[in-house]
């Protein structure tokens, strides 16, 4: 079966929403590990509720980010993790780190990608801009920042009386969706990378 780690720095909604349906059993996958850089993290608390592994790496104690990875690394490879999963993890994967798991990182994004790329606060600065859709992206982890090879997307309206909080509610409820049916996906190989394009096979009968 499947070894899933979900690495989060928050809040971990989307974690919640991740456990549930493992827990319902739509993801025939193990939750194996949860990672934070942020001890307060309340995504730790939703893990160990859920009587999933916790771990927590500060990066600060580590003399470089190679070695903070490093540590990771360790971690996954005991784990013997198949899927790791970005949720609100503020930090990025070093080009070492994503080489070691090609096509084996998924990371979700407040934007219709490739709008609003690179963004620490995608949904205030998609308000600002004045767009009238946003969203939200499940995507492959490359060198790039929010850049591989895009899984799904939600697009969300925004209306006149949006603000940023409720274009966060918003955009949470549909990545409460697509992140559990991306990961349902994987854990059934039916997601086919080639180039920029991710496939989606069929469910075989
Ligand atoms: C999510 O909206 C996710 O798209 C965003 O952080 C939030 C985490 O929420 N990620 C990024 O902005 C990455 N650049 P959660 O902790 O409640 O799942």
């Amino acid at each position: 079966m499947l070894n899933i780690a979900v690495f989060c720095s928050g809040e971990g909604t989307n974690l919640q929403a991740i456990i549930e349906a493992v827990q319902r059993g739509d993801i025939k996958a193990r939750l194996s590990l949860v990672v934070s850089d942020n001890k307060e993290a309340p995504a730790l608390q939703r893990a160990k509720k859920a009587a999933v592994k916790t771990i927590f790496l500060d990066p600060q104690e580590f003399p470089s980010r190679e070695e903070f990875e490093k540590e990771l690394i360790a971690y996954l490879q005991e784990e013997n993790i198949g899927l790791i999963v970005l949720a609100g993890f503020m930090r990025v994967l070093s080009p070492f780190f994503v080489q070691k798991y090609p096509n084996k990182i998924f990371n979700i994004h407040p934007s219709l990608l490739p709008a609003f790329k690179g963004s620490t606060n995608a949904v205030r600065d998609a308000l600002n801009y004045g767009v009238k859709f946003s969203g939200a992206t499940v995507h492959f982890v490359d060198e790039k920042i929010d850049n591989g090879p895009i899984v799904l997307q939600r697009v969300v309206e925004i209306e006149e009386d949006d603000n940023e909080e409720s274009l966060r509610q918003k955009i949470h409820h549909q990545e409460h969706i697509i992140y559990p049916l991306a990961i349902k996906l994987f854990a059934e190989g039916r997601l086919k990378v080639k180039g920029r394009k991710v496939k989606i096979n069929p469910k075989p009968q």
